[in-house]
């Protein structure tokens, strides 16, 4: 651990939904009074004093450069294969097609196992080795599988990790090669969750299902302080974010609430665009119908597996970002998400997963509704590499 890192200022827990707040010096799952989302909370007034652009210029680079707002106590336990610090690159080409003069993608494919989920495995991996976990379980759509395998090796810990099927093989083979246990379920994320709920009770593993702990969305949520250091303090005008349980939308929202608390920002923010498949769309459907919460999506069907996630555990919390941000969800059809991971990679040599092509897609929409301005600074996030995909190459 380089010494030039300040002390983590973390403080306690704190139910999403009621306020109450909980010790953080032990393992938790949700806030037991209500069964909600547990957040971290942090003294942000001294985590002020030394989160500085000016001293961040001289830590290394990662995730973990953001320590005062990251929850591990003792640097020993942070397990850490190079996540975070991805690159924010101009495309000038495609931008130029759009009609836009500042379109970023956040390539977050050059992360550990080849997705963002690396960000939120290490988090919650390092925090509950931390806490003493020793089996940790996971259930997932692939991708947050296959982090978890890699950071419980890491980390020397045993990892069980459940999905669906008819998942991409090869996230599969990467939690065999990482040492993980797999099941195969025979149904969608939410059938897989209550295989591994049933494990945990059964077994006495450590469940890091999306929000039921708190320390992944505190490893996402470094996209939020990257966009912010990437923009030299300043943040985008608008994010599109294809979104599933929704923890890196919930993260970077709460980045931008931390960055305000601590004065590095004011109180504009970056319009959230939660982007869906149209063959599972339930926080499009709940946006439109003005809910506070998202009804569970029937028949979920898309070729995007990591946005195939028929229930948000942590909906409102989605809902309340997007809405609070004056953002919108959209949801775009697979045969246009195929035709933009063609086109994003023919154009700017960036090789999108599925889900991250589906964020040009929406960003199609948005601009034939006349909703982005020529000038304003739009970032799409490309969450993981085409590479796990060789099914949707161009033949
Ligand atoms: C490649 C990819 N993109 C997007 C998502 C959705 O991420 P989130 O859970 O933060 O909404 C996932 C989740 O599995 C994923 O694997």
């Amino acid at each position: 651990m380089p010494q030039n890192r300040p002390a983590s200022t973390l403080i306690h827990l704190q139910c999403s939904r009621t306020g109450k707040t909980y010790e953080a010096d032990q393992l938790r799952t949700v806030a037991p009074d209500s069964g909600r989302p547990l957040l971290a909370r942090y003294d942000l007034e001294a985590a002020a004093k030394t989160l500085t652009l000016e001293s961040l210029a001289f830590r290394p680079r990662g995730m973990w450069r953001y320590s005062e707002v990251m929850p591990i106590q003792d640097p020993a336990h942070e397990v850490s294969l190079g996540e975070g610090s991805t690159p924010m690159l101009l495309c000038p080409r495609l931008g130029g097609e759009l009609g836009l003069s500042g379109l970023w993608v956040k390539e977050e494919g050059r992360n550990p196992t080849g997705t963002f989920k690396a960000r939120g495995l290490s988090a919650a991996v390092s925090r509950a080795l931390e806490l003493g976990a020793r089996e940790l379980a996971v259930p997932t759509a692939g991708n947050a599988g296959a982090a978890l395998a890699a950071y419980a090796a890491r980390a020397g810990l045993t990892a069980h990790v459940a999905m669906p099927k008819d998942a991409p093989k090869a996230v599969m083979d990467e939690v065999r090669a990482y040492g993980a246990s797999l099941k195969l379920i025979d149904g969608l994320i939410g059938d897989a969750g209550h295989w591994i709920a049933e494990g945990c009770r059964d077994h006495g593993w450590f469940n890091i299902a999306t929000l039921k702990e708190p320390y992944r969305v505190e490893g996402k949520k470094t996209m939020g302080y990257e966009l912010w250091e990437d923009f030299g303090g300043e943040l985008p005008d608008l994010i599109l974010y294809p979104t599933g349980g929704g923890t890196g939308l919930i993260g970077m929202w709460k980045a931008f609430d931390e960055l305000e608390a601590m004065g590095k920002i004011g109180s504009d923010r970056p319009r959230m665009v939660a982007v869906q498949a149209s063959g599972c769309a339930p926080i499009v459907k709940a946006v439109e119908e003005g809910s506070d919460e998202a009804e569970v999506w029937q028949g979920a069907q898309t070729l995007a597996p990591g946005i195939r996630v028929p229930h948000a555990f942590a909906d409102d919390l989605i809902l309340q970002a997007v809405r609070d941000s004056g953002g919108t969800a959209l949801a775009v059809e697979d045969e246009h998400i195929v035709s933009a991971m063609h086109r994003w990679s023919a154009t700017e040599g960036i090789d999108p997963s599925p889900e991250g092509a589906a964020t040009l897609c929406a960003l199609e929409i948005l601009k034939e509704r006349g909703e982005v301005g020529r000038d304003e600074r739009v970032v799409l996030f490309n969450c993981g590499t085409g590479l796990k995909h060789p099914e949707l190459r161009p033949q």
